[in-house]
Formats: structure tokens, sequence, C-alpha cells
């Protein structure tokens, strides 16, 4: 099962880039751009990583991110994620960029963008990865700071397929942002929102109904009302679900509590996703073994999730064709080739 796992194309769809900053990389960028870092060495910064919730894991995130400050350490950043694509046989991914993590320290919107952009580039020209790019807002700041942002966005519009909103949830519900989602619809972004990662369920209704999302950025909260269940499963509103990082910040006390499978089952359009890999011990086939070994999915639920992530990414419906035909090719191939052995 693993290796078949393994073998299956995949896309991601919540997959934030500076949540992708290895240890090495951010001492080696710490190093060359002269940035203090709270650690003495990569062991020391792999300590750091024990949270105990959203909050915890974001304080250390803003502070690892840093140490970028040039568009070839943007490059760097994205291209290891490239690499690790390639390795987890992800032929789709769709990435959030937090511009005001860095435009707040003085790096410029376009050096954040062309080095994410160019990288891209290379993906789809070395390997044949496609991919889209989503800004988020950091939804603990103003109203008034994402406007701006949005603003500064246009420069680069063609690059940006979406906008997204993300960061510390509780408190920060996302009426707060009814006004910016309504005019980046008016100006042709797709949107999407984290909801339901640790707030109540009312914040998962604002973001369909005020925002006008067309998916959910984890959304494992919904469990807790049916009726909202029953919806999700009526417009089939994609979940992007990020198991790995709920067990790290303590959304579900252990993996067998996780409840995907469970979501899954009563027919929601449920996907796996790896959110922040560098900070939540590995990259989407982790997870997808992980919740195999913890979960007892069996191969139809993983084609199924797979399957799921292309149907909701934002790519065309030819595409979206050509690549459900690749995931079809082995998983058919495999069951043929069991027929063979049983
Ligand atoms: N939730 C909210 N904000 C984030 C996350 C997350 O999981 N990862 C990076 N920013
Ligand atoms: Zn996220």
């Amino acid at each position: 099962m693993i290796e078949f796992i393994k073998k299956l194309p995949k896309a991601e769809l919540h997959l934030h880039i500076e949540g992708s900053l290895e240890p090495e990389l951010m001492f080696k960028l710490a190093k060359k751009n002269q940035i203090k870092i709270p650690y003495n060495s990569i062991e020391d910064i792999k300590k750091a990583y024990n949270f105990s919730n959203l909050q915890s894991f974001l304080d250390i995130y803003y502070a690892g991110a840093n140490v970028l400050i040039t568009k070839d350490d943007f490059y760097s950043l994205t291209w290891e994620y490239i690499l690790k694509c390639k390795e987890n046989n992800i032929i789709h991914t769709e990435i959030f960029f937090d511009p005001q993590i860095h435009t707040s320290r003085g790096i410029s919107f376009k050096t954040v963008i062309c080095g994410i952009k160019e990288a891209l580039e290379d993906a789809r020209n070395k390997f044949g990865i496609t991919s889209n790019i989503i800004m988020c807002f950091l939804r603990h700041l103003s109203e008034d700071e994402a406007f701006k942002t949005l603003e500064e966005s246009l420069l680069f519009k063609d690059s940006i397929i979406g906008v997204g909103l993300d960061s510390s949830e509780i408190g920060n519900p996302p009426s707060k942002f009814e006004r910016v989602f309504k005019k980046a619809s008016e100006l042709g972004f797709k949107l999407v929102a984290h909801a339901g990662e640790e707030a109540e369920v009312s914040y998962i209704y604002e973001a369909l109904d005020l925002l006008k999302i067309q998916r959910i950025d984890h959304g494992v909260q919904s469990i807790k009302s049916n009726k909202l269940l029953e919806r999700l499963k009526e417009e089939q509103i994609p979940l992007t679900v990020c198991p790995n990082s709920n067990i790290e910040l303590k959304v579900f006390d252990n993996y067998k509590q996780h409840n995907i499978k469970k979501l899954l089952d009563l027919g929601l359009n449920v996907t796996v996703n790896s959110d922040d890999p560098a900070y939540f011990k590995g990259y989407l086939n982790q997870n997808f073994i992980n919740l195999y070994n913890n979960l007892e999915l069996n191969k139809e639920d993983i084609v199924k999730l797979v399957k799921n992530s292309f149907y909701s990414s934002f790519i065309s419906e030819k595409l979206k064709i050509e690549y459900i035909k690749r995931v079809d090719e082995i998983f058919e191939n495999k069951r043929i080739k069991n027929a063979r052995y049983y």
C-alpha cells in the first residue's frame, strides 16, 4: 500500500511555501543574510518544533521566514519544495504565500513573487509540474492592510490565481474581511479561506456565506454540525484537510482521533495536504501513509482523496481529465497485477 501511495500522481491544494522552509535552508540563509535566529544549530531548530496550538506554531513560522531576503532566497525556498513534489509524485500544486510577512520587513512584493514564480516556471519546464499561486491575507492584521496588499498585488495579477485567509483564526472571523474578498472577487480572483481549523462552525458559515469562498482550508470542525455537514456534502465544497498539521497543532489528540475518514465516508469532498511540511513532520506522501497506518483507509479511499484534489483544483477541465486518467492508469494497473497473483 505504501508503494501504491508513493506511485500515485497527486495534487496538493494547501501548502504554505514559507512552511516548506527546511531547517537546513533556514540556517544557511540566516548565515548568508546575517539574520539572527534564536537557534545555534539545525538540531536546535528541530527541537523547537514542538507546538501546543496554532499560535505557538505561527510565532516560530514567522520568525523562521525572517531569513528570506532576496529573490534568490524565494527561488531556493520554492525550488526545494518542487524537488519534494517530484519525490512525492505531486504533479500539480497550488501554493499559498503570505506577502505581508515579507512586505512588513521591507522586502518588496516583487522580490517575493518573482522568486516564487521563476522556480515554478522551471518546475513546469524541467519536470512538467503545473502550479497556481494563491496570496493569503494575514487575518490578525487589519482590513485596511489587506486592502493595501490586494492593491499591491495587482501589478502581478497574471501570476496570482486567487486569494486566501490564514494566520490566527480564533478572534479573527472571516466577516472581518468581507469587503476585501468582495473586491478580490470583482477583480477576478478565486477565493479560499482557512476556516474551522480551531474555531467553531460559525467561522465556516461566514467563509461560505460572507466571503463566498470556493474551497475551505481545513474545515475539520464541521463535524460539530450535522446541518453544516449536509450542506458541505450537498454542495460538494472542497475541504483541504491537513492531517499532520492537525496532529502537530493538537487539533486532535492523536492520529486515531482524526475525522478525515468519517468526513470521507459521509460523502464530503475532502482532500489531503501537507500545510507546512517542514514544520509538521513530512510532505504529502507521509500524510497519506500516516492516515493509512492509523485510520484503515483502503485503496479506494486513497484514490478518492487523490481524485478529489484534482477535481477541486483551479486547473482547466481538460487538464483535470488528463490528470485523472494518469491516476486511473496506476490504479487499474495495480488491480490487474493483483488479479494475476490472487
Ligand atoms: N493555519 C493558519 N495559518 C497558517 C497555517 C495554518 O495551518 N499555516 C501557515 N499559516
Ligand atoms: Zn494552512
